[in-house]
């Protein structure tokens, strides 16, 4: 199994070019399901995660290429004949949920894996399935399958969601898009990437308007053409190069970046002392003092402070200036990175979903574990300003959603290289 060695080695300089957006990327493939034209996505990202649900739609029947070294992806739903997501994909992902309503809309029944927990908590699809049964689904829990039918098609509802849920926000989106009548999702997830779905499917006919708000409205069509869209950036990676000269020091401008996807992300930077610029190609990011403040997140639904943005923040937090306190609101068990981050030599205590972080001085590098996508992220980050060499073992995850971290850091000046084990 792959592992990476990162050497601490003071400020950083340079440009990163931040890529096509993981989660976009991962709504927007399934809505292919939704038309027999094909669809092209351009600027996706190139990611196993994106690798997985090639897989999984080629497992139902639509054609995937992928060229210009997965930057574009071509697809088409033509032949969609299997309407079964099978265990042994989605269990990979659970994104996988996504191709659910959209398979539902197009052939009136769908067979999808309960993708199960993870290790950031427990991770329930019911708001999916609540939203799917307000379009008129019949739906059946069997042997870990969701058994779903519309025998007549969708018919279009009201969906009020108890909680803005992002990916079932984009399963109800696409399946109404094929609905019978109207649609409104009360309480609808507000995030960017589900604009990016709503422009996605508008360019093949979808009718959506409301995206970006709580409350989102769509009209149903008989069929959707074929389109071609590009990928909006994404904002964790972009977030996560934003961290590095609050880690070590240094000039970093991400190529691609715009701070209004990630408003109040940004604004923690300012108050803990970074300066954060908008430029003509993107955002240029530089720490002002030796070190930086100390600061209070709370993670909420986007417009709020990213939850996948978090574990990075905390490695900011461990040699700041003073206590920090973070608070996870939208994952039960999502600080398993503070435990490696202690093994680094920072002063971290949790409580619950409640972290108390006391800044100290200098981090040392040791062995860790990476844990998740976000975790692996964050040990990266912390290596970035340690001492010595941490080696980040268990890769794989961050393979999943940041497209050559190794190649990035170095082109700014990190040491640091991937081993292959
Ligand atoms: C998406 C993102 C993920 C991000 C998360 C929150 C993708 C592929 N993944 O995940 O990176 O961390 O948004 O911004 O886009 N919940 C339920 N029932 C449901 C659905 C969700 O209780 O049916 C709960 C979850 O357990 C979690 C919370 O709602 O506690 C947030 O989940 P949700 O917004 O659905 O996240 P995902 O779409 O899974």
């Amino acid at each position: 199994m792959d592992s990476i060695r990162v050497t601490g080695n003071g400020p950083l300089y340079g440009t990163i070019t931040i890529a096509g957006s993981k989660n976009a990327c991962l709504a927007q493939m399934p809505a292919t399901l939704l038309s027999e034209e094909p669809l092209t996505l351009t600027n996706a990202p190139n990611l196993s995660d994106i690798k997985t649900m090639t897989e999984l739609l080629r497992s139902l029947g639509a054609e995937v290429s992928s060229m210009q070294n997965g930057r574009v992806l071509t697809m088409s739903g033509h032949d969609i004949g299997k309407h079964v997501a099978v265990y042994d994909i989605v269990r990979k992902m659970r994104a996988s949920i996504l191709v659910l309503g959209p398979l539902l809309a197009r052939l009136g029944r769908a067979v999808v894996s309960l993708p199960g927990g993870c290790v950031i908590g427990a991770r329930p699809v019911d708001l999916h399935l609540m939203a799917l049964e307000a379009l008129g689904a019949k739906l059946e829990l069997r042997d870990g399958y969701v058994y779903a039918s519309a025998k007549n098609g969708l018919s279009g509802g009201l969906v009020e969601f108890p909680f803005a849920s992002v990916g079932a926000t984009e399963n109800a989106m696409m399946a109404a898009t094929l609905a019978r009548g109207s649609t409104i999702l009360k309480n609808a997830a507000r995030d960017p990437e589900i604009v990016d779905l709503a422009i996605c499917l508008r360019e093949m006919g979808a009718k959506i308007k409301g995206e970006g708000t709580s409350e989102i409205a769509i009209e149903g069509t008989d069929r959707l053409h074929g389109a071609t869209h590009s990928v909006m950036a994404d904002r964790i990676e972009m977030g996560t190069y934003m961290l590095v000269p609050g880690l070590c020091g240094g000039e970093i401008e991400c190529i691609g970046a715009k701070t209004t996807l990630a408003t109040a992300f940004c604004e923690k930077l300012s108050e803990a002392g970074i300066n954060v610029e908008e430029t003509k190609k993107g955002v240029k990011v530089s720490r002002k003092g030796d070190h930086v403040k100390a600061l209070n997140v709370v993670t909420e639904t986007y417009p709020g402070f990213p939850t996948d943005l978090q574990a990075q923040m905390m490695a900011m937090m461990c040699i700041a200036n003073g206590e920090s306190v973070l608070e996870e609101k939208i994952f039960e068990n999502r600080f398993m990175h503070a435990s490696e981050l202690i093994r680094m030599g920072a002063s971290i205590n949790v409580q619950g979903g409640t972290a108390t972080v006391a800044g100290v001085k200098k981090l040392k590098g040791a062995p860790v574990m990476a844990t998740d996508l976000r975790a692996s992220a964050s040990l990266i980050l912390a290596g970035l300003a340690a001492t010595g060499d941490t080696i980040v073992n268990r890769v794989y995850h961050l393979d999943r959603g940041y497209e050559r971290i190794e190649e990035k850091l170095r082109n700014v000046g990190a040491l640091i290289e991937r081993m292959s084990g």
